[in-house]
């Protein structure tokens, strides 16, 4: 999961490389590199960490080069050194290629260059396609012919055709200064089409501000690119006509407006965000939610008998809320399932169950398998996703987008509350063909109206939970606990502290804790407890006087003027206290919150924290 861009054209190339990899840094930052093909051959420069050790080596010698690559690592294969860093060479310099992907055989590929005398100087696996594309020159150059691209697409293919496994790339030629091949299986590229300039990117991020006219590689094309023009073949049927999209880009081109960083900024977007995934969906004439995209016919629709989620990570967690919500409001019985174990689980799926990728990226590689698996046997399968155009959103059958705007921070916050805000929706509207009466489809949907005025409500415990993160900030342990629709709100609390603060956390149901997580509860551990009041309130009270007899620090997370809260918790932060199934997008903002400020008091990189990376694009 890293991140590739490409330039060709008549502009210095080296401006557009880095800040289009300062907007694909997201995908990667354990180390960065740039290749240019300029009268004097080939250059290139890698350096190690983020990509302002980059822009701190090119500035030193500026290149005017007009042609070039770029890429931003996440290591998969090698450790973060400079010499696992792309560009990649291959044979004696006359190939040089960035890789986003992985090459499964690489090892029996690597064994074969070597003894044909192909010298390796990295571990990575992408090294081995730059070799076989130098080998696959070798052999095309002895077919002369009419076209002068055809001998490297001709190359090119020869290598693909060798490789098991996912690749985007991106490939310079010593002897044709002029030339950008670019290839795509199971990693994404776009080519953006400039006037004299062409451009190319793992997404359309880097694109903003150069051109809104975008192509969308699909699997098995290759694109050629050179200053005069750009053509798209498919690797097996030849030369295609390519579809040429006008895409909005100018909201893409990050900016932190006055927030410290983009995580904080996010956190705090979450009104609005919820307003955008609920606005045109709300019908109240009917109490129920319109989609537009999920292409179900009525019958379909009411056929439907069993659902299954799937997604990883902070998704996953909202897919645990959607469990919730939907057989509570549509009485359909629901599966949740880690993406990364139902593509290889093979399980017995009914002629009538619905499968749903979530998805903030839409490009999970887990995700994007599941899907494709579950569609490739048959089943109805859609995506909630947030990226328009994504892989996922593209494979699927139909689906909703949260229209959440950019997420840039590596710590998803408004993507999950968006996505438990479409999934209230989606049961809203499931419900409302089955038992749900007009009565409360309506009264869900006056909630749902309620719930970004209520979340900016919650947003105003910030100064509360800074003091909360002072105290507990040196905390080695900390332990999540709830039950219900808060039981994931508890995941998801864990989840965002230790990956971005690197304290330890687990979030378990309030009662299982007693079947073993309470043997770490000490003076030094601190267990947040979401406690609002609902029907198991007196069960996690009763949790909370356990923790408390074994000293252990307690913070809450309760609602407003709860004498009974206070007397037994440490800290207490207040949340409004909405109808239960709308808790946990309001109960999870002092949780980011918390994470957040820890980080922040720690030294943490918030928004690029270490070992991460936004978009996990290799399995
Ligand atoms: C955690 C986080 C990850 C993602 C996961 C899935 O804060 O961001 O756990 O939720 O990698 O990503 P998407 O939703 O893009 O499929």
């Amino acid at each position: 999961m890293c991140g590739i861009v490409g330039y060709v054209g008549r502009e210095a190339a080296i401006p557009f490389l880095l800040e289009g990899l300062r907007r694909l840094e997201y995908r990667g930052y354990d180390s960065a590199g740039i290749a240019t093909c300029g009268p004097e051959g080939l250059t290139i420069d890698r350096t190690v960490g983020k990509l302002v050790n980059l822009a701190a080596k090119l500035g030193e010698s500026p290149s005017d080069a007009t042609i070039g690559l770029g890429h931003t690592r996440w290591a998969t294969h090698g450790a973060p050194v400079v010499a696992n860093a792309h560009p990649h060479v291959g044979g004696d310099g006359e190939v040089v290629l960035v890789h986003n992907g992985v090459i499964e055989n690489h090892v029996q590929l690597k064994q074969e260059l070597a003894a044909a005398g192909y010298d390796f100087r990295s571990a990575t696996d992408s090294e081995v396609v730059a070799h076989l594309i130098a080998e696959g020159l070798k052999r095309a150059s002895e077919a002369e012919g009419a076209d002068a691209n055809a001998p490297y697409l001709d190359a090119v293919r020869w290598a693909l055709s060798r490789l098991r496994g996912t690749y985007g790339l991106a490939i310079l030629f010593r002897d044709r200064p002029d030339l950008l091949i670019a290839a795509r299986f199971g990693s994404p590229l776009v080519v953006g089409v400039g006037k004299g300039e062409y451009f190319l990117a793992s997404d359309a991020s880097p694109l903003a501000g150069r051109t809104d006219r975008i192509v969308y590689l699909a699997d098995h094309q290759l694109a050629t690119l050179t200053p005069s023009g750009f053509t798209v073949h498919h690797r097996e049927q030849g030369r295609i006509s390519p579809q040429i999209e006008r895409v909005k880009l100018d909201e893409l081109i990050p900016s932190l407006e006055g927030f410290d960083h983009y995580m904080l900024k996010e956190i705090h977007e979450q009104p609005e965000a919820i307003r955008n995934a609920m606005r045109g969906r709300l019908d109240d004439q009917d109490a129920t939610a319109i989609f537009g995209g999920l292409n179900l016919t009525p019958q379909q629709l009411r056929s439907v008998d069993r659902i299954i989620l799937t997604g990883c990570g902070t998704s996953w967690h909202a897919a645990l809320v959607g469990e919730y919500l939907i057989e509570e409001l549509a009485r359909i019985p629901v599966e949740v399932e880690y993406a990364s174990e139902l593509r290889y689980r093979n399980p017995p799926i009914g002629h009538n169950t619905l499968v749903f990728g979530i998805t903030q990226s839409g490009e999970t590689a887990d995700t994007l398998a599941a899907v494709c698996e579950t569609k490739r046997k048959g089943h109805r399968t859609l995506a909630i996703c947030n990226v328009v155009g994504s892989s996922i959103a593209q494979a699927a059958d139909g689906g909703i987008y949260l229209h959440a705007g950019q997420e840039i921070g590596v710590a998803s916050t408004k993507a999950f509350t968006s996505h438990c805000c479409v999934l209230a929706m989606l049961g809203l509207y499931f419900g409302r063909t089955r038992d749900l009466s007009f009565e409360a489809g309506q009264q869900t949907i006056e909630a749902l109206r309620s719930l970004p005025m209520w979340v900016q409500q919650a947003l105003q415990c910030e100064s509360r939970v800074r003091a909360v993160a002072q105290r507990f900030a040196d905390a080695t342990n900390f332990l999540y606990l709830g039950r219900r629709y808060n039981f994931p709100t508890a995941l998801e609390g864990a989840l965002k502290l230790k990956e971005i603060s690197y304290i330890h956390a687990e979030g378990y149901p309030a009662a299982e804790m007693k079947h073993g997580p309470i043997a770490l509860v000490d003076r030094h551990t601190p267990s947040v407890f979401l406690v609002p009041r609902g029907i198991t309130y007196d069960k996690v009270m009763a949790n909370m006087e356990e923790v408390k007899a074994r000293g252990g620090p307690i913070i809450a997370i309760a609602g407003h003027d709860d004498p009974q809260v206070e007397a037994l918790a440490d800290e207490v932060i207040q949340v409004p206290e909405v109808p239960e199934f709308l808790q946990p997008i309001v109960s999870v903002v002092p949780l980011q919150l918390l994470a957040y400020h820890v980080a922040l008091i720690r030294g943490c990189d918030v928004d690029r924290p270490r070992n991460l990376a936004k978009s996990v694009t290799v399995e």
